[in-house]
């Protein structure tokens, strides 16, 4: 397969929210920046009727929107909406295919299916696809998450899915791993001989990863409200996170030297027993409050969110990993929608020295010091926490910090998440996409949070927007002798 070989991207849900605000700028910029062969194509379809110059003008009309500093203008805009074209298509309707075989017969290069539409839909449409003829030797198919709402419904669409398309073939995106700063997190820990020795029980007292959003659910109220913020953020971003932090390394980066890693680590997580189920997790939701100064609305007043919704607006959990490396450290994973602020981080923290020779300054504990923090977003930087001596008579001890910021340090544009992973499923890179034995992992682990919510007769936990979430997640860490990164 060429580096960069010639394609057609067919885009299912090509009018949608997610193809105009994800998929079409990310295309966009990997276009602007010498990324797709010159003659890769886009094909648009939608049920809409509408001509492909309609189409083009309305794809037009945002362009200006998503061209980023340094992206160059109409020479760039006019190229791009060349490779763009249109059909019309009822993804239920199997006569509608017989249209999209023709247009696909001469179309050479490999063939993307990236379907942007409601979950229900994949199975038809991989059923259709492989009913009309189309030569599907050389597609591949991205699939969007969420992938099914538990252990069940997700490996039924898998099932569905693997009936057409082999594993090799299937590219489940989730947009995490395409983020320059998880990607960063594997060179920290693998190009650095200085933390590998330390990655470990031996030296770890505890790990903290937050994924926290400003955002409520904003226009998604009906699609949030039956999934919340452990199917949305935990079964798959966080949890992936997760296994960038705690896997071995793998013995290459070749996709599946990376997933089978990934693999360990997620069947390494200890079940939550019974009373881990209460003890450990904690569900909330927002009320009314404010972000930033500006009142919000509660959850329940957001539009078509039912008045007695017990949908989760914010999870944290405390997981621990059953092997050799991790036996006993806690990780708090956590994410919530209105939060105080905006921001993707994970938090090493240090045992503190075995013994004090040296005056720990009052409310200084060692272990605020032996900290690591690597920021994925808003910016990106890795702060090295340590204790120096202040300058001048005497021991005092003043924290420190060795702070790395890589738009300081790297001038370079930073690929969004999406074009990075566009360009590989064009070019046939799997690494950064999700095995369906790790995505079936995760809902395993997962469920049965899941299942002790819908018996509970506790609804979540109240917490006021624009805060970090209910007392009980501090609670959450206190309990163990720690707190959270912001709260020290
Ligand atoms: C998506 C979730 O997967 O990730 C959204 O469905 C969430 O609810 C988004 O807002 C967060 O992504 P990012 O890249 O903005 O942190």
């Amino acid at each position: 397969m060429p580096a960069n070989p010639g394609f057609t991207f067919i885009l299912f849900g090509a009018t949608g929210d997610l193809s105009m605000r994800k998929i079409l700028p990310a295309l966009f910029a990997a276009h602007c920046h010498d990324k797709l062969h010159p003659q890769g194509k886009i094909l648009c379809v939608s049920r809409e009727p509408m001509s492909g110059d309609a189409y083009r003008e309305s794809v037009r009309s945002h362009l200006e929107r998503w061209r980023r500093p340094g992206e160059t203008g109409e020479a760039a805009d006019e190229s791009f909406l060349q490779r763009l074209d249109y059909l019309e298509l009822d993804a239920l309707a199997p006569a509608s295919y017989r249209h999209l075989a023709a247009r696909l017969e001469t179309a050479a290069g490999v063939h993307v299916y990236y379907l942007a539409t409601a979950p229900v839909l994949f199975e038809p449409i991989c059923a259709n696809l492989a009913a009309c003829g189309i030569d599907l030797a050389r597609a591949r198919v991205v699939l969007e998450k969420p992938l099914g709402t538990d252990l069940a419904s997700s490996r039924a669409i898998n099932d569905a899915v693997a009936r057409v398309f082999a594993e090799n073939q299937i590219y489940r995106i989730d947009h995490y791993l395409g983020k320059e700063s998880v990607q960063n997190l594997l060179a920290l820990r693998f190009a650095n001989s200085l933390f590998e020795p330390l990655w470990r029980r031996e030296a770890i007292a505890h790990v903290q990863l937050t994924i926290a959003e400003e955002l409520g659910v904003e226009r998604r109220g009906e699609f949030y409200d039956a999934t919340g913020a452990l199917r949305d953020m935990v079964q798959n971003h966080l949890l992936q996170l997760l296994c960038m932090v705690a896997m071995e390394p793998p013995t290459s980066l070749n996709a599946d030297a990376v997933r089978d890693e990934k693999l360990r680590v997620l069947r390494a997580l200890r079940p939550l027993s019974r009373d881990e189920l209460e003890r450990n997790v904690v569900r909330g939701q927002y009320a009314v409050g404010a972000v930033r100064g500006q009142p919000v609305p509660a959850y329940l007043d957001e539009p078509n969110i039912p008045a007695d919704s017990r949908t989760e607006t914010f999870v944290a959990l405390h997981a621990e990993i059953n092997n050799w490396r991790w036996a006993g450290v806690p990780f708090f994973l956590r994410t919530g929608k209105r939060l105080q602020q905006r921001m993707a981080e994970i938090v090493v923290t240090f045992k503190p020295v075995p013994y004090p020779i040296l005056p720990i300054p009052p409310g200084l504990s060692g272990e605020v010091s032996n900290r690591l923090v690597i920021r994925l977003q808003p910016e990106e930087s890795i702060k090295l926490h340590c204790l120096a001596k202040q300058p001048g008579d005497g021991m005092n001890l003043q924290p420190v910090v060795l702070d790395l910021a890589f738009d300081k340090a790297f001038a370079q544009r930073r690929e969004d998440a999406y074009e990075r992973l566009l360009v590989d499923a064009i070019r046939g890179n799997l690494a950064l996409f999700v095995r369906r034995d790790e995505q079936e992992a995760a809902w395993h682990w997962v469920e049965p949070i899941l299942d002790m919510w819908s018996n509970s007769p506790l609804p979540p936990k109240s917490y006021p927007a624009g805060t970090w979430g209910p007392a009980s997640s501090s609670t959450l860490l206190s309990r163990a002798g720690f707190a959270w990164h912001e709260e020290r």
